[in-house]
């Protein structure tokens, strides 16, 4: 069995569906997207226990017993989630096809700064305060592409809601 925004449901039979093949088409759930299938879009990217992953590279047998969260877990069309209300905002999105796989993305990569995970462009590796800033942010979220060119947009919508929720 494996958890998908917080429904207990079964593993496929065939150990060779990988997760985001078990998320759209045997549940149907297809906001998670399939834009490269090998892992250079991030574009179907889903938390796992708050871990952001590519979907597209993961086998679903290999997360029997964890909790998967795609985009339909996070907020609903009448309760957005803060980040999702931010991208419309920011106008982080011009066709969306990215943007659910940005939007887990983002929820995983603030997690990573909040642990303490340096990236590529932190300057002090024994700082455990990260600060978000354009730098980190741009450097952290490179794994997922938008082929409309909306990144001042979605990097405005993470930034904002992530200063929102640390002066809260
Ligand atoms: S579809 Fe998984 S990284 Fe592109
Ligand atoms: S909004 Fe179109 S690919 Fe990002």
């Amino acid at each position: 069995m494996i958890t998908v925004n917080g429904s207990e449901v079964p593993l496929p039979a065939d150990p060779r569906v990988s997760l985001l093949d078990f998320l759209r088409e045997h549940l149907g759930l297809t906001g998670s997207k399939k834009g490269c299938n090998q892992g250079a879009c991030g574009a179907c990217t889903v938390l796992v226990d708050g871990e952001r992953i590519l979907s597209c590279l993961a086998l679903a047998v290999q997360y029997s017993g964890r909790q998967i969260t795609t985009i339909e877990g996070l907020g609903t069309a009448d309760a957005l989630h803060p980040l999702q209300q931010a991208f419309i905002e920011h106008e982080g999105f011009q066709c969306g096809y990215c943007t659910p796989g940005q939007i887990c993305s983002a929820i995983g990569m603030v997690e990573e700064v909040r642990r303490g995970v340096p990236s590529h462009v932190t300057a002090d590796l024994s700082d455990n305060a990260i600060e978000l800033t354009r730098d980190e942010l741009r450097e952290r979220m490179s794994g997922n592409l938008c082929r409309c060119g909306a990144y001042n947009g979605i990097v405005e919508a993470i930034a904002g809601t992530f200063s929102r929720q640390s002066a809260e």
